[in-house]
């Protein structure tokens, strides 16, 4: 089972032969078709982020059923599927209450330990899995609430980027924002994930849409996806009702808020490295009656929201394949991810 791995924070990554176990009860074998290269992928090999290593990285992939494990009643064998890097436990208080996005077990267990659901891992020689996806490699387990069934109609490589991208970006927009059309929207970070939020803006009808990239190649993408106008610094941006900041830079967090109208939400998407803090006025924030909201993939509920944003590809009224700049095979993953620190991608599918 061939893959791509991180041996420690910092390291260069691999690909190695990892041994993948049977699915348990509740799980599921997925022969990934592709997987998208996403920046969070670049905080953990930097070490900005403490995962468990070794570990398989990638939690962004599509995929075909391929075994089932016990009490699997509503995924089939030949199934395609989206991952999902929040498979909710169905028990915790946020799982019942309607808020999967919030799984205590996913952010207790899951995440910060490089398992499944049952706090065990599934790879073998003591291979932690990311974010309960995995996706850098031939085949994955995961648990039956983190394979997304979507519909048959569409290319199963290109909708890879719907399970962390779109999703957070889309999801950013509709769900933890709620922006309302004629809203005026700024977005920092023109890359897999601002270019989602520009879209989620489009389709919520936005009256302007400002795009903020350094890189004057994300902002031709990102006008072509729907943003109105375009500046390369942040501090540009003012008098905007929603700004996401879609980077996570310390920096871009704060302009981000500083660029609010009265009245006006600052939504967090991207996520900077563990433990750093930003600073805001709060006499002027209370004064102005702004908010700060924080969103986790798009504050999603990935069964009802990933097929939307599929049927959205499907009916033309969603972009993603100027989203994907190029495709490399999975040895090649180390390259894609050496492309994307140096801003000379978007989204790179690794395909199996
Ligand atoms: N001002 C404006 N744009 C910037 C700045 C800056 N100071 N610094 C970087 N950028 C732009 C880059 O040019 C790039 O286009 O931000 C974009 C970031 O895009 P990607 O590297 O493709 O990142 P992406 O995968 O979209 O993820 C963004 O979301 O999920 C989180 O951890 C992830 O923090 C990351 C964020
Ligand atoms: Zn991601």
């Amino acid at each position: 089972m061939k893959a791509a791995v991180l041996r420690a924070p910092g390291a260069s990554v691999e690909i190695t032969a990892v041994p993948l176990h049977e699915p348990r009860a509740g799980e599921v074998e997925v022969t990934i078709a592709a997987a998208g290269v996403c920046h969070s992928d670049l905080h953990v090999v930097r070490g900005e982020w403490d995962v468990p290593t070794p570990v398989v990285l990638g939690h962004e992939g599509s995929g075909v059923v391929s075994k089932l494990g016990e009490d699997v009643t509503d995924l089939e064998i030949g199934d395609h599927v989206i991952l999902s890097w929040v498979p909710q436990c169905e028990h915790c208080r946020y799982c019942v209450s309607g808020r999967p996005w919030q799984c205590e077990v996913v952010a207790n267990v899951v995440a910060p330990n490089g398992v499944l659901l049952d706090g065990t891992s599934r790879w073998g020689d003591g291979f932690h899995h990311y974010l309960g996806v995995s996706s850098f490699a031939e085949r994955v387990v995961v648990p039956r609430s983190g394979a997304i069934k979507i519909r048959r109609d569409v290319p199963l490589d290109v909708v890879a980027i719907v399970g962390c991208a779109v999703a957070t970006g889309l999801g950013a927009v509709r769900n933890t924002a709620g922006v309302p059309p004629e809203a005026t929207v700024g977005v920092i970070g023109c890359g897999g994930v601002g270019l989602s939020v520009i879209q989620g803006a489009r389709l919520a009808g936005a009256s302007r849409i400002v795009a903020c990239d350094i890189n004057p190649a994300k902002l031709e993408v990102a006008t072509k996806v729907g943003a109105t106008e375009t500046v390369s610094d942040a501090a540009e941006l003012s008098d905007l009702d929603f700004v996401f900041d879609a980077i996570g830079r310390i920096e871009t967090t704060e302009a981000a808020i500083a660029a609010l109208a009265l009245g006006g939400a600052a939504v967090i998407v991207g996520l900077p490295p563990a433990g750093k803090t930003a600073r805001f006025d709060p006499l002027a924030l209370a004064e102005a009656n702004q908010r700060i909201l924080g969103s986790n993939y798009g504050s999603i509920d990935p069964q009802q929201d990933i097929p939307w944003i599929i049927d959205l590809y499907k009916a033309e009224m969603l972009d993603l394949d100027t989203l994907i700049s190029g495709r490399r095979p999975l040895e090649e993953a180390a390259d894609a991810l050496e492309d994307l620190a140096a801003g000379r991608t978007l989204r790179t599918l690794l395909t199996m």
